[in-house]
Protein backbone atom coordinates (compact mmCIF):
# COMPACT_ATOMS: atom_id res chain seq x y z
CA UNK A 1 0.00 0.00 0.00
CA UNK A 2 1.12 3.45 -0.83
CA UNK A 3 0.58 6.94 1.45
CA UNK A 4 1.00 10.55 0.68
CA UNK A 5 2.06 12.11 3.33
CA UNK A 6 2.09 16.28 2.78
CA UNK A 7 2.94 19.21 4.61
CA UNK A 8 2.06 22.61 4.15
CA UNK A 9 3.58 25.92 4.79
CA UNK A 10 6.50 26.62 7.27
CA UNK A 11 6.75 22.60 8.14
CA UNK A 12 10.08 22.36 6.69
CA UNK A 13 10.82 24.69 8.91
CA UNK A 14 10.34 22.71 11.98
CA UNK A 15 13.36 22.69 14.42
CA UNK A 16 13.92 26.43 13.55
CA UNK A 17 10.31 27.89 14.03
CA UNK A 18 7.97 28.02 17.69
CA UNK A 19 10.24 25.54 19.13
CA UNK A 20 8.18 25.62 22.17
CA UNK A 21 4.99 24.84 20.09
CA UNK A 22 6.25 22.41 17.47
CA UNK A 23 9.48 21.27 19.56
CA UNK A 24 12.93 21.36 18.37
CA UNK A 25 12.99 18.24 16.09
CA UNK A 26 13.57 19.54 12.13
CA UNK A 27 11.83 18.32 8.92
CA UNK A 28 14.89 16.04 7.98
CA UNK A 29 13.72 14.17 11.50
CA UNK A 30 10.18 14.18 10.62
CA UNK A 31 11.45 12.55 7.11
CA UNK A 32 12.93 9.85 8.43
CA UNK A 33 10.75 8.76 10.85
CA UNK A 34 8.55 8.26 8.27
CA UNK A 35 11.38 6.73 6.43
CA UNK A 36 11.57 3.88 9.23
CA UNK A 37 7.90 3.60 9.59
CA UNK A 38 7.51 2.65 6.12
CA UNK A 39 9.79 -0.11 6.49
CA UNK A 40 8.86 -1.63 9.33
CA UNK A 41 5.54 -1.77 8.18
CA UNK A 42 6.40 -3.03 4.64
CA UNK A 43 4.40 -0.19 2.80
CA UNK A 44 5.29 2.65 0.94
CA UNK A 45 5.53 6.60 2.43
CA UNK A 46 5.84 9.41 -0.24
CA UNK A 47 6.58 12.96 1.23
CA UNK A 48 5.87 16.40 0.09
CA UNK A 49 6.35 19.77 0.98
CA UNK A 50 5.27 22.96 -0.53
CA UNK A 51 4.45 26.71 0.97
CA UNK A 52 2.46 27.46 -2.32
CA UNK A 53 -1.12 26.40 -2.65
CA UNK A 54 -1.49 25.83 -5.97
CA UNK A 55 1.77 22.77 -5.52
CA UNK A 56 -0.26 21.36 -2.72
CA UNK A 57 -3.82 21.33 -5.18
CA UNK A 58 -1.63 19.68 -7.67
CA UNK A 59 0.15 17.22 -5.28
CA UNK A 60 -3.13 16.10 -4.46
CA UNK A 61 -4.34 15.52 -7.81
CA UNK A 62 -1.13 13.66 -8.76
CA UNK A 63 -2.45 11.25 -6.04
CA UNK A 64 -5.45 10.78 -7.90
CA UNK A 65 -3.81 9.76 -10.75
CA UNK A 66 -0.92 7.47 -9.04
CA UNK A 67 -3.93 5.56 -7.08
CA UNK A 68 -2.41 6.00 -3.69
CA UNK A 69 -4.58 4.16 -0.65
CA UNK A 70 -4.58 7.10 1.71
CA UNK A 71 -3.43 10.96 2.45
CA UNK A 72 -2.02 12.31 5.12
CA UNK A 73 -2.06 15.80 5.48
CA UNK A 74 -0.95 18.71 7.58
CA UNK A 75 -1.91 22.07 6.12
CA UNK A 76 -0.34 24.37 8.19
CA UNK A 77 -2.27 27.47 8.37
CA UNK A 78 -4.15 27.05 5.04
CA UNK A 79 -5.88 24.57 7.35
CA UNK A 80 -7.87 27.82 8.26
CA UNK A 81 -9.08 29.17 4.91
CA UNK A 82 -8.07 27.43 2.24
CA UNK A 83 -11.27 26.13 0.56
CA UNK A 84 -9.08 25.39 -2.25
CA UNK A 85 -7.13 22.97 -0.86
CA UNK A 86 -10.56 21.89 1.00
CA UNK A 87 -11.86 20.94 -2.60
CA UNK A 88 -9.13 19.12 -3.92
CA UNK A 89 -9.52 16.63 -0.96
CA UNK A 90 -13.36 16.35 -1.42
CA UNK A 91 -12.17 15.43 -4.96
CA UNK A 92 -10.24 12.02 -3.29
CA UNK A 93 -12.32 9.30 -1.66
CA UNK A 94 -9.31 7.96 -0.60
CA UNK A 95 -9.01 8.33 3.67
CA UNK A 96 -7.55 11.40 4.16
CA UNK A 97 -6.29 12.21 7.90
CA UNK A 98 -5.77 15.59 8.98
CA UNK A 99 -2.80 16.11 11.65
CA UNK A 100 -1.34 19.22 13.45
CA UNK A 101 1.26 19.25 15.54
CA UNK A 102 0.27 21.49 18.02
CA UNK A 103 -3.00 21.23 19.82
CA UNK A 104 -4.72 24.09 18.00
CA UNK A 105 -7.37 24.52 19.90
CA UNK A 106 -5.52 25.64 23.08
CA UNK A 107 -3.90 28.30 20.52
CA UNK A 108 -5.76 31.08 18.74
CA UNK A 109 -9.05 31.05 17.96
CA UNK A 110 -8.63 31.62 14.31
CA UNK A 111 -6.46 27.95 14.64
CA UNK A 112 -9.60 26.89 16.04
CA UNK A 113 -11.21 26.64 12.99
CA UNK A 114 -10.04 23.98 10.03
CA UNK A 115 -11.84 24.05 6.55
CA UNK A 116 -10.06 20.90 5.41
CA UNK A 117 -11.04 18.54 8.28
CA UNK A 118 -14.82 18.12 7.33
CA UNK A 119 -13.81 16.20 4.23
CA UNK A 120 -10.93 14.56 5.46
CA UNK A 121 -11.85 10.62 7.31
CA UNK A 122 -10.16 12.04 10.82
CA UNK A 123 -8.40 14.57 12.53
CA UNK A 124 -5.21 14.33 14.39
CA UNK A 125 -4.29 17.13 16.81
CA UNK A 126 -1.91 17.84 19.75
CA UNK A 127 0.33 15.00 19.90
CA UNK A 128 3.10 16.37 18.16
CA UNK A 129 4.97 14.76 15.45
CA UNK A 130 3.47 10.88 16.69
CA UNK A 131 0.59 11.94 15.31
CA UNK A 132 2.05 11.24 11.55
CA UNK A 133 2.80 7.68 12.97
CA UNK A 134 -0.64 7.53 14.53
CA UNK A 135 -2.07 8.63 11.25
CA UNK A 136 -0.14 5.54 9.20
CA UNK A 137 -1.67 2.94 11.40
CA UNK A 138 -5.09 4.68 11.24
CA UNK A 139 -4.94 4.44 7.04
CA UNK A 140 -3.75 1.21 7.38
CA UNK A 141 -6.43 -0.10 9.64
CA UNK A 142 -8.86 1.50 7.27
CA UNK A 143 -7.61 0.10 4.08
CA UNK A 144 -7.48 -3.87 5.84
CA UNK A 145 -11.01 -2.91 6.75
CA UNK A 146 -12.19 -2.25 3.26
CA UNK A 147 -10.07 -5.07 1.80
CA UNK A 148 -11.99 -7.56 4.76
CA UNK A 149 -15.62 -6.31 3.24
CA UNK A 150 -14.43 -6.57 -0.42
CA UNK A 151 -13.76 -10.63 0.47
C1 LIG B 1 -0.06 23.45 12.41
C2 LIG B 1 -1.03 24.41 13.09
C3 LIG B 1 -1.36 25.59 12.19
O1 LIG B 1 -2.24 26.48 12.85
C4 LIG B 1 -0.09 26.35 11.85
O2 LIG B 1 -0.36 27.40 10.97
C5 LIG B 1 0.99 25.46 11.32
C6 LIG B 1 1.20 24.16 11.94
C7 LIG B 1 0.38 22.29 13.35
O3 LIG B 1 0.91 21.32 12.83
O4 LIG B 1 0.21 22.37 14.56
O5 LIG B 1 1.75 25.84 10.43
O6 LIG B 1 -0.70 22.88 11.29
Amino acid sequence: MKILVINGPNLNFLGIREKGIYGSHNFEYLLTMLEEKANEENITIETYQSNIEGEIIDRIQKAYYDQVDGIIINPGAYTHYSYAIRDALASITVPKIEVHISNVHQREEFRHVSVTAPVCTGQIVGLGLHGYLLAVDAIQRIYMDTLEHKN
